[in-house]
């Protein structure tokens, strides 16, 4: 993906070095383009040296005929060359410009020039964000099919607390990557998915749990966003932000995460199961915190309702996909869960391998699917297993559109 990362002149201007860093980890070809006033806060030679490229600092810079003939129509050839445009930050007075369709130097013409996708993430004081000449800007531009990243609430360089925080580089990074993806075959589709852990109350501060961290389940949800799906996540705790464009519904126990994935089946063309939801609650959780006594103590557990199994019987011609987490007998288990649950497919984690499985950033899984098909997905980074478990899942559903 070629992306221009255009950086205005502002104190935020800084934290565009780190952005055009993480644009870079996640594939992007960068081509940074700097206000004049920009490059008083943060010099053309930081970008340089991050992007490998040279840096576009203004429109009539240069200073011979030939130069200046050949800067004058530079934009148009960034425009041509790229997909992506993000404005970070994006002052008030860019924002202005954008909206006026004024074109006083290269960042603002390149905008005028610009076809592909347009993400302003702006960052500002307080007061001039909340400005109605900002909003009404902003509203405009909007409206005009530009992406707006909200700044963040909290202490702005001015001394004063509010919305005008630029939001974390890496978190502009993502919603980039996902807007600017150019593979939108889930375009249509809403994809229900559960991730995490769920945690079942012994009384008020202790919780029965598993180490699932929710990376399988989150990656699962920033590619289907990225390929264009509407996403309903249904999370237990984890520590992750929710990917850019999906739909969180946090929940914590397995009677919370059952209630919400059947409020939101009915939305659903594509249900994906890969949260590690307790077998056993708690029979009688404790109202005020249990006493710590020298004597034995034992809980008495009653089974959780088997989630993806009540899924099952209600998809109708929805594609239901479940996890199986195995430490033997992968594909036969895998198996007997797909027939015991009326899954469609079945995605089995061997979470005994080293390195693999609960908590960690690659996975390795075996797809086990209703046409009898066993298909092994080399160790990849989660975010490219659940790549891979979609274009399977698309093809699975054409056979077994095709069969019937
Ligand atoms: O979150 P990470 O740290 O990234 O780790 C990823 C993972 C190891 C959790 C994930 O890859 C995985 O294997 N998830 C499934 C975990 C699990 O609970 O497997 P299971 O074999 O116990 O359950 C089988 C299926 O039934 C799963 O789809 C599960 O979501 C579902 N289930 C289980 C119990 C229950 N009460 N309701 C359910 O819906």
């Amino acid at each position: 993906m070629n992306v221009v990362l255009g950086v205005g002149g502002g104190i935020a201007a800084y934290k565009a070095a780190e952005l055009a860093r993480a644009l870079m980890e996640r594939g992007a070809n960068v081509q940074v383009v700097l206000t004049s006033s920009a490059a008083e806060f943060i010099r053309p030679l930081t970008f340089a040296a991050l992007t490998n490229r040279k840096v576009i600092t203004d429109l009539f810079g240069s200073s011979s005929a030939d130069e200046i003939l050949s800067s004058s129509v530079e934009h148009i050839r960034v425009a041509q060359d790229n997909d992506v445009l993000v404005v970070a930050p994006a002052t008030a007075d860019l924002i202005a410009k954008f909206a006026a369709g004024l074109a006083p130097d290269f960042l603002t013409t390149l905008y005028l020039a610009f076809t592909g996708k347009v993400i302003l993430a702006p960052a500002m004081n307080t007061n001039m964000w909340n400005h109605p000449a900002t909003q009404e800007n902003i509203e405009k531009l909007a409206a005009r099919g530009n992406y707006i990243l909200p700044p963040d609430e909290g202490l702005l360089a001015c001394g004063t607390t509010g919305a005008g925080r630029l939001p974390d580089p890496v978190r502009i990074a993502e919603a980039v990557v996902s807007i600017g993806h150019p593979r939108k075959d889930l375009d249509g589709e809403t994809i229900l998915i559960t991730a995490g852990p769920t945690q079942e109350a012994i009384d008020p501060v202790r919780f029965i749990s598993n180490h699932s961290s929710g990376k399988m389940g989150y990656s699962i949800a920033a590619a289907a966003a990225c390929r264009g799906a509407r996403v309903i996540l249904v999370s237990g705790p984890v520590n992750l932000p929710a990917p850019y464009g999906v739909e969180l519904v946090p929940v914590k126990s397995a009677g919370e995460m059952r209630d919400a994935v059947m409020r939101h089946l009915p939305a659903a063309t594509i249900i994906i199961k890969s949260a590690a939801v307790a077998d056993y609650h708690v029979a009688n959780p404790a109202p005020q915190k249990l006493k710590k006594t020298p004597a034995r103590m034992s809980l008495e557990l009653d089974p959780t309702v088997d989630i993806l199994a009540e899924v099952g019987r209600n998809k109708g011609d929805r594609l239901l996909i479940g996890f199986a987490a195995e430490t033997q007998n992968l594909v036969a288990e895998g198996r007997r869960k797909m027939e015991t649950k009326n899954a469609d497919m079945v995605v089995a984690n061997l979470v005994s391998k080293e390195g693999i499985g609960f908590g960690a950033d690659v996975n390795e899984v075996t797809l086990v699917l209703r046409t009898g098909e066993v298909i092994a997905i080399p160790r990849a980074t989660k975010r490219a297993v659940a790549d891979q478990i979609f274009d399977h899942a698309l093809n699975l559903r054409l056979a077994l559109h095709a069969r019937s």
